[in-house]
């Protein structure tokens, strides 16, 4: 994979990923096409979509459409809550690929642990099949708290690659970031601005104007330094520009630390505990 300013990040299994992506949650399908192909023209090359979102169909499209070679894209998307089963596991995933219109995708997570609901470490057996036939590069996890990391450790084989999970300055995740780091499982932070809601945090304004960025860039930034894999989203295009336009400033240890101490553990998501949504 051959990429401009974005640094890439060598996950466990040896592969590389972009670190700054292009999130696809709550883009209307109708709008998916478009707003991807913006984003490639831009110069993202990993984009994040999931079962979930209704729009992998959309995403596969303009991939084909946007002339760039597979190979230079990064594809992630994510097993739907309805499928905690070994054998589901690996339908959906032939679902995924299918309204994608491609042969292999470069990470597949499972979504949610829910943890009332099937069992996440027969579904991990699934991926693990899965990555063992080249048909998901890497495999990885979404939304695990340590102790069902654990849990996978102790009765399956493949470490994930990733972990993704809700991080922002309102929610730093020491604990569980240090955890994955100490294992080999990289982070991958979702909601990276919260949502918007952290833009307004005063500390968070006085960086980006003594820095001259906006809030949005400083706290991007703020997670790259970290060494998190990010995806913001976007269908405005004035700011899909401004949120990959990130590279040519560095926040200092100040800064970051100032940006750190903003954390309250507050989640604009789910708690991962308590969640066991499935679609009807
Ligand atoms: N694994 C999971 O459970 C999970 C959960 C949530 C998200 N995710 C992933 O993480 C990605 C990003 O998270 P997210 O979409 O929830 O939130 P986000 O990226 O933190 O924020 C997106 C929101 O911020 C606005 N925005 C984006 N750039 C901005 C800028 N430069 N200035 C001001 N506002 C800006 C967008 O508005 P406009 O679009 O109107 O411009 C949108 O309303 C998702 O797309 C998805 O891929 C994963």
């Amino acid at each position: 994979m051959t990429d401009s300013a974005v640094p890439t990040i060598t996950l466990n299994d040896g592969r590389t990923i972009p670190q700054l992506g292009f999130g696809v949650f709550q883009i209307e399908p109708a709008d998916t096409k478009a707003a991807t192909l913006k984003a490639l023209e831009v110069g993202y090359r990993h984009i994040d979509t999931a079962e979930m979102y209704g729009n992998e169909k959309e995403v596969g499209e303009a991939i084909a459409e946007s002339g760039i070679d597979r190979d230079e894209i990064f594809v992630t998307s994510k097993l739907n809550n309805g499928f905690h089963d070994h054998d589901d596991a690996l339908t959906a995933f032939d679902g995924t690929l299918e309204a994608l219109g491609l042969d292999h995708i470069d990470l597949f997570l499972i979504h949610w642990p829910l943890p009332g609901v099937g069992d996440f470490v027969e579904t991990w057996k699934a991926l693990e099949e899965i990555y063992a036939s080249g048909r998901s590069r890497s495999i990885g996890v979404s939304n695990f708290q340590e102790h069902h990391l654990r849990r996978l450790a102790n009765e399956t084989t493949v470490t994930p690659a990733v972990n993704q999970i809700e991080v922002h300055p309102y929610l730093t995740q020491e604990p569980l970031r240090a955890f994955g780091a100490e294992h080999g499982i990289a982070t991958e932070a979702w909601s990276p601005i919260a949502q918007g809601l952290v833009l307004d945090d005063p500390t968070i304004v006085r960086i980006a104007e003594n820095v001259g960025k906006s809030p949005a860039q400083v706290t991007l930034r703020w997670h790259i330094q970290r060494g998190d894999i990010i995806f913001p989203k976007s269908v405005t295009e004035s700011r899909v520009k401004e949120n990959f336009d990130i590279f040519d400033f560095e926040l200092s240890d100040i800064d970051m630390t100032d940006i750190s101490m903003r954390n309250k553990d507050e989640r604009t998501g789910p708690n991962p505990d308590e969640f066991n949504y499935v679609p009807a």
